[in-house]
Order: C-alpha cells, then structure tokens, then sequence
C-alpha cells in the first residue's frame, strides 16, 4: 500500500434483512489517515488498498481496536471499545482517494465528513451518489428497509407499540447522527445529513438545510439552503426565502452567498451573490432576470441581468413597488462601494 490515504472511518450501521447496507453512523471518521494507521488497519482486515467498506465479524473488531492502539489513536479506541459486543452490522471504510463513491457506506462516510466539518461543501466527489442510497423509513426504531415496513409496523402494534415513521427519504437527519458544537436548530427534521453548518449557525424552524450545503461561519437561517447552496460568515436568510438549487429545473449555476448579506423574507436567489447585498423581501432574483441599475442619485444607468450582477459585492436588489421592474444600487449598509455601480457618474 502507498501513498497518502483520503479518510476512514469505524462505523456501525443498518442492514435490511437482505443484507444491503440502509444506513451508517460514523462516530468519529478520520480525515488523511496517517500511513502507519492504514497499514495497522490493513494487517487487521485484509485490506488490500483502494476503496473499500469491509463489513466487520466482532474478531475483527478486536483486530481493529488492536491496530489503532498499535497506531497511538486512543480516540478510535474508545469507540471500538463503545462498538464491542454490539449485535450490530460493523463496518469499517477506507478510502484511498476522493473517487466516485462505490458503495452505501462510502456515501455515508462522505456525507459525514461534511456534517463533522471536516470538508467543506463541494469539497469531495459525491458523484452518482443517489444510485447508493436507499430509500429507507426512518423511525423511532431505526432505519427500516420499506419492503419490511409493513410486516414491522404490524409487530409493533401486536406488541402494543406504534412505529413512528419520522420520514420517507435517501437522506436521514443530520442530529442522529451528528451535532456539531455552536448551533442551534429548531426543527432538526430540517436539516439532512451531509449538510455543512458552522459554527455560530442557527437554523430556526422555517429554515432548511440540504446536502453539500450550509453556512460557512455566523448565519441566521429561516430560509432553504438548497443543495449545493453555500452561505458566507455573517448573512442572514429571512423567512421562507429561497436558493435555488441546481438537482433540477436546468439551473446548472452553483449559488452561493457571499459575506454579511440579507435575503429577505420570501425573497428567492437564482445568481451566486457577492459580499455585503441585500436582495428585498419578496423578491426572486432569477439570472435571467433584467435589471436597471441606479446609480447614487437614482438615476437609471443601464439595464442588465442579473447574472451579469454575479459575486459583485455591495448591492441592493429591490422590486420597485411602483413600476414592477427590478431595480440595484448599492447597498448602504456596505463598507465599501461598489466599482460597477460608480464607475458610470
Ligand atoms: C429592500 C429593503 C432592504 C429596503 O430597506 P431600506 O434600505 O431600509 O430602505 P427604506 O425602506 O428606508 O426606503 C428608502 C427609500 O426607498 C424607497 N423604497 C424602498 N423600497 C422600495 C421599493 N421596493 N420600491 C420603490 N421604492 C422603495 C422608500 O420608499 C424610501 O423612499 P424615500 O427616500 O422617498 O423615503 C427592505 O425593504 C427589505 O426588504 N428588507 C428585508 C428585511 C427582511 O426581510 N428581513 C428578514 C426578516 S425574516
């Protein structure tokens, strides 16, 4: 084995009673292993190189445990020791590159390692990932294959129980399986697992958070974050505002929002927006959209997309409630002006 290893991670899991993997908790994955670890790891269980989830027997737990305590990680040896007689499907993942995922474990480590913030959004190939996730009821007794469901739902009731179904979905939420310090989230049914939220995040009830997206720093979120979706340090998403996304519809445009910026309420961002702007409550910015530029004095200067307008920072986007059209001028609250709006006095 050679070279610099991606991530692994020990993790215990769901499998339906066919086998196949619904789902797997990571409690700790490890970002660039070190090389002793993955060799320790590989004597443990065969590992031979490449990309692999090798689903565990308790004697290779044992292995495991050996080999990170053989490595100096008393972290992963808790967890081994935490994982130890647990009736449980174990599995441990090991990835050598960022390559296309290739396996339901694989997914879920990677969605992992964005919700533990130890990769960015968009910062790993989550190429053809929804191929490897099965669709599964989530509910107060686990992950549950749907073609069990019902045969389940009838013992719980025999048993005087009833199944909560929380959710019908690829995705769990993201709190079962980790909380990241310094947020908040009102309605954790809210935020899938693989979002990315910094710290200093709230999500309040009406907010939403998707895969492959999130905040990067101090955000007050009671809008959608739509997958793919990133918000900067220091903005704030009104109520029910909307970004769009790009898994459908033919918007092939990664959104994202700068720095200390404002999308109102019910507003809607269809362009990746700059530092310091502030788009009006009520209003859907669509890059297609034409937009009149103000200069300081409210003067029109010329028309453009909106899409033109993408990452310029220091702008206000308002629907003027007047005539309908769109209009942009810079931004009051901005610390700094903004070239294009100025460039024409
Ligand atoms: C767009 C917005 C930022 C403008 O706020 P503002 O910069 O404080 O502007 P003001 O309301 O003071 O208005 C300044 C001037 O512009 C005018 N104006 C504001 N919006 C206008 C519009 N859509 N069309 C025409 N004129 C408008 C005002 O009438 C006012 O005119 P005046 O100078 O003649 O008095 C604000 O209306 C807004 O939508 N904020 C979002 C708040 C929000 O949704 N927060 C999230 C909560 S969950």
């Amino acid at each position: 084995m050679s070279g610099n290893h991606f991530s692994l991670g020990l993790g215990i899991g769901t499998r339906s009673a066919a086998g196949d993997w619904l789902e797997v908790f990571y409690s700790k994955p490890v970002l660039a292993p070190s090389a002793a670890l993955v060799e320790a790891l590989a004597a443990a269980v065969g590992y031979q190189g490449g990309n692999e989830a090798i689903a565990l027997s308790a004697d290779q737990l044992e292995a495991v445990t050996a080999a990170f305590a053989k490595a100096g990680d008393s972290e992963q040896q808790g967890i081994c020791a935490a994982l130890k007689g647990t009736a449980q499907p174990l599995v441990l993942c090991i990835l050598a590159s960022d390559s296309q995922p290739g396996s339901t474990p694989e997914v879920y480590l990677k969605l992992q390692l964005l919700s533990q913030r130890l990769v960015k959004p968009h910062g790993i190939n989550l190429t053809g990932m929804f191929g490897l996730l099965p669709n599964v009821a989530w509910t107060n007794e686990g992950a549950i294959a749907l073609g069990e469901l019902p045969m389940r739902q009838l013992k719980a009731r025999a048993e005087g129980r009833v199944l909560d179904v929380q959710s019908v979905d690829k995705f769990p939420k993201m709190t079962n399986y980790v909380v990241p310090a310094g947020i908040r989230i009102g309605d954790a049914s809210r935020v899938r697992l693989g979002a990315h939220l910094a710290e200093g995040t709230t999500i309040m009830h009406e907010g939403f958070v998707n895969f492959n997206a999130g905040t990067l720093g101090t955000s007050m979120v009671e809008g959608r974050i739509s997958a793919g979706v990133v918000v900067g340090n220091g903005s704030d998403l009104g109520g029910g505002c909307s970004t769009m996304g790009t898994l459908s519809g033919g918007n092939n445009v990664v959104i994202s929002v700068g720095e200390g910026c404002l999308i109102g309420a019910n507003a809607g961002l269809g362009i990746p927006l700059g530092d310091r702007c502030t788009v009006e409550a009520g209003l859907y910015v669509t890059g297609g959209s034409k937009v009149v530029v103000l200069d300081e004095n409210g003067q029109e200067v010329e028309t453009v997309k909106a899409s033109a307008l993408a990452g310029k920072p220091d702008l206000l986007f308002r629907r003027n409630s007047q005539n309908g059209r769109i209009e942009v001028k810079t931004n009051k609250s901005a610390i700094e002006l903004n070239a294009e709006l100025h460039s024409h006095n």
